[in-house]
């Protein structure tokens, strides 16, 4: 069955906006813990536009569940992750002009550089995921570097516009989550998921680790933290 990442970035956000205190997204993880959540995922982004060094230190200690760590393939990120050695690392592109990460890592093309990346995590015993397209060629170059998993971008899925073209777009996540499985690589879905859309994502065969954040941190400002999450977790396990 699926599970639930809960990606608490943007609670960090609102504090970065006025670069005070609070919100902190440590509280955020308990709350989205007590929902129900089986994953906190945080993404230390170059820039530090939203989450903090501290959050993720805290949060190493403080997070009862997997502490999920998205960061780009960069050494300075890196000597980070393996300083605090999260259970689990999933490597993103990033662009510091981009508003949200887009498009999903090429793995094809930026082999040797992910590859040094991702034997220093292994080293350590970090698991690690890296987000691709739902590409057979990103899965199979993903295997190539002995990865437990891959985070298929479900954005263009997310982003279509009617419902034919959001049909085609599932369709490709089926075929890839196929793909990802025959490889015998764990399969995690994010980036766009809404209460609206993620059922028939949560429901495609194998569907592992759901990675969502805008959407239940958008709901959580309305109805509670806690209540968000346990909603966004109730679609997730009554999928099919
Ligand atoms: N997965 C990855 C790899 C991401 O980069 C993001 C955005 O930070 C998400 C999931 C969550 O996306 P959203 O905030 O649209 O739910």
């Amino acid at each position: 069955m699926a599970t639930l990442g809960v990606n608490i970035d943007h609670v960090a956000t609102v504090r970065q906006a006025r670069r005070t205190i609070e919100p902190d997204p440590v509280w955020a993880a308990a709350l989205a813990e007590l929902g129900g959540a089986e994953v906190i995922t945080v993404h230390l982004r170059e820039d530090r536009r939203h989450i903090q060094d501290r959050d993720v230190r805290v949060l190493k200690q403080t997070v009862q569940v997997k502490l999920n760590l998205e960061m780009a393939a960069e050494q300075s990120i890196t000597d980070f992750a393996l300083e605090i050695k999260p259970q689990q690392a999933t490597l993103v592109p990033e662009k510091r002009q981009e508003v949200t990460t887009e498009g999903g890592l090429d793995v094809v093309g930026n082999l040797d550089r992910v590859r040094r990346c991702v034997d220093q995590l292994h080293a350590q015993g970090i698991i690690v995921s890296l987000f691709i397209d739902p590409a057979e060629k990103q899965i199979e170059a993903t295997k190539t570097l002995g990865c437990a998993a891959v985070e298929l971008h479900t954005g263009k899925y997310a982003d279509a516009t009617s419902d034919a073209a959001q049909r085609t777009e599932l369709e490709q996540l089926q075929r890839a989550g196929r793909f990802t499985r025959e490889c015998g690589l764990l399969l995690h879905f994010g980036h766009g998921l809404t209460y609206r859309n993620v059922q028939p994502v949560a429901a495609i065969p194998g569907a592992g680790e759901l990675n969502i954040g805008h959407s239940i941190v958008a709901r959580a400002i309305m109805v509670g933290f806690t209540q968000a999450v346990r909603e966004m977790r109730e679609l997730i396990i009554t999928a099919k």
